[in-house]
């Protein structure tokens, strides 16, 4: 069976405490929602602002795959600004819920009903598809929920959805009214899952699992309060889990990753590291026993290959690790280590992990050298020289010289802070390289005063999915970082320098 996945991230996605989007923001993530092969995309909530009509305009015009609705309350007015921005979809709502009736509308449940009737014919009437949602469903009187959707299916609704509004369902509570919700309206029915429980998505499974055949998310779950059910979870449940029957959706997975950095991006939330699918740590390795497992069968420890969501598996050394994880990372940097040199390299790593450190792929190879006895690792990029200015009335500007394997090279950018224009002048040049892009950047002070330590630790990437991660600390914040991504960007080169020898 398809599920129709209907995307809402840029309407209850932008309804996040904190976030607000331009209309360039908004058509920008409408073309990666289309890219990414969303079946509808609810665009905006056109009367509730110039900017948003004007963005979901925008959206309507440009001619994207997917469907583009717009939310409206059962106001005519809305309706008419949903025209206005271009939308042949209105996704209208009304709450049928006792608490909303009572403390938020103010109505009775025949007023409530009527309104939602009304909404739908003059939105059939101006020749609208109209899909209808009962707000708060879950927590609506079970028989009156029924009599709204079966009234709405009869004024003409092509669609309708049941929203979870507050999180309170259970999945079976979820599967049974959406069995209600079927057999009353005959129509294709959605479900709409809030996660203030932690139970958006297995909420909207179960929902599906009962004869739902769409699902509303949002990338990364974000939304009201604890958000909506993420897309990504929920396409990849209903690809991979073992259900009975089959279900597919028309979601490019291998686009979902790229897809959740540039909404975090875009929108300014930051994913949190253990979140399935698109977290840091989702396919992340640290203690001996997974890496162990995973170098010799990725199954043992992944439900999933990283690839399939355009991802790639990565190892950390720490407290946890064992001698078999650890020598696999180095040898994705050429370094072979005896068994009694391994044995030592672990010991120091594990002094440090003790230490609450966290050990970067650099500190990694560092260690290594010190006991290989190599002096020096190899370096492909050196740092010839930079300067920045920086102060009120002027942008931050950066000018950076690198030497890359013998040649030259001149990067010059502007960037929101002294450090943000130096980093901008140094991706100039390696990005033109070798794609290498800067992914993370933390930085903290070590001691009190002005003059403190700062401590800068960055992550890179390349094009081919390799990370590397360095640390680098120092007194001047603009110095330690460049040093710190010059580092990783040695290492992330020489890996890929290898990565090149064995293919060919
Ligand atoms: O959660 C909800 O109830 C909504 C409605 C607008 C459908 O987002
Ligand atoms: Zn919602």
């Amino acid at each position: 069976m398809n599920v129709r996945i209907f995307d809402t991230t840029l309407r209850d996605g932008e309804q996040t405490i904190g976030v607000s989007l331009s209309p360039d923001q908004k058509l920008a993530i409408a073309k990666k929602l289309d890219e990414l092969g969303v079946d509808a995309i609810e665009a905006g909530f056109p009367v509730i602002s110039e900017g948003e009509l004007k963005a979901v305009k925008m959206i309507t015009s440009e001619g994207l795959s997917c469907e583009i609705a717009g939310l409206t309350r059962t106001i005519k007015k809305d309706i008419d600004a949903a025209i206005d921005a271009g939308l042949n979809y209105i996704h209208t709502f009304i709450a049928t819920s006792d608490i909303h009736l009572e403390h938020k509308l103010k109505m009775t449940r025949d007023q409530a009903l009527e309104k939602a009737i009304e909404a739908v014919e003059y939105g059939k009437s101006r020749g609208l598809q109209v899909e209808f949602s009962a707000e708060d469903a879950s927590r609506t009187e079970r028989e009156f929920l029924k009599k709204v959707f079966g009234e709405v299916a009869k004024a003409g609704a092509d669609r309708v959805n049941i929203p979870d509004t507050v999180g309170y369902s259970t999945p079976e509570y979820m599967a049974e009214i959406t069995r209600d919700t079927v057999e009353v309206t005959k129509l294709p029915v959605s479900v709409h899952c809030h996660n203030d429980f932690g139970l958006a998505v297995a909420n909207s499974l179960a929902g599906i699992h009962a004869g739902a055949s769409c699902a509303h998310v949002t990338i990364n779950g974000i939304g009201e309060r604890a958000g909506n059910a993420s897309l990504e979870e929920l396409s990849m449940a209903l690809k991979c889990l073992p259900y009975d029957q089959k279900y597919e959706t028309n979601i490019k997975s291998e686009l979902i990753y790229e897809t959740s950095r540039f909404i975090s991006k875009t929108v300014g939330i930051i994913v949190q590291p253990n979140k399935a699918i698109v977290g840091a740590n989702a396919f992340g390795h640290e203690s001996g026993i997974h890496t162990h497992g995973v170098l010799s069968n990725p199954l043992t420890y992944e439900p999933i290959s990283p690839e399939l969501v355009g991802r790639k598996r990565w190892l950390q050394v720490g407290k946890h690790a064992g001698v078999h994880g650890m020598n696999a990372m180095l040898a994705e940097y050429g370094v072979k280590p005896t068994d009694e040199q391994s044995k030592q390299i672990l010991e120091k790593v594990k002094v440090l992990g003790d230490q609450g450190k966290q050990i970067t792929d650099v500190e990694l190879l560092s260690i290594a050298s010190d006991v290989l006895g190599e002096k020096d690792l190899k370096r492909i990029v050196q740092l010839s020289g930079f300067s920045v200015s920086t102060g009120i009335g002027t942008m931050p500007y950066a000018f950076v010289k690198l030497n890359i394997d013998g040649q030259d090279h001149i990067g010059t950018d502007y960037g929101v802070g002294p450090v943000d224009a130096a980093l901008n002048a140094i991706q100039k040049i390696t990005g033109k390289i070798s794609e290498i892009r800067i992914k993370d950047y933390g930085l903290a002070s070590i001691s009190g005063g002005s003059s403190a330590l700062c401590e800068v630790t960055v992550k890179v990437e390349d094009a081919l999915g390799n990370k590397v991660s360095a640390k680098s600390v120092g007194e001047d914040i603009v110095t330690t970082s460049v040093k710190a991504v010059i580092d990783a960007i040695n290492r992330i080169m020489l890996k890929k320098m290898l990565q090149e020898k064995q293919v060919n």
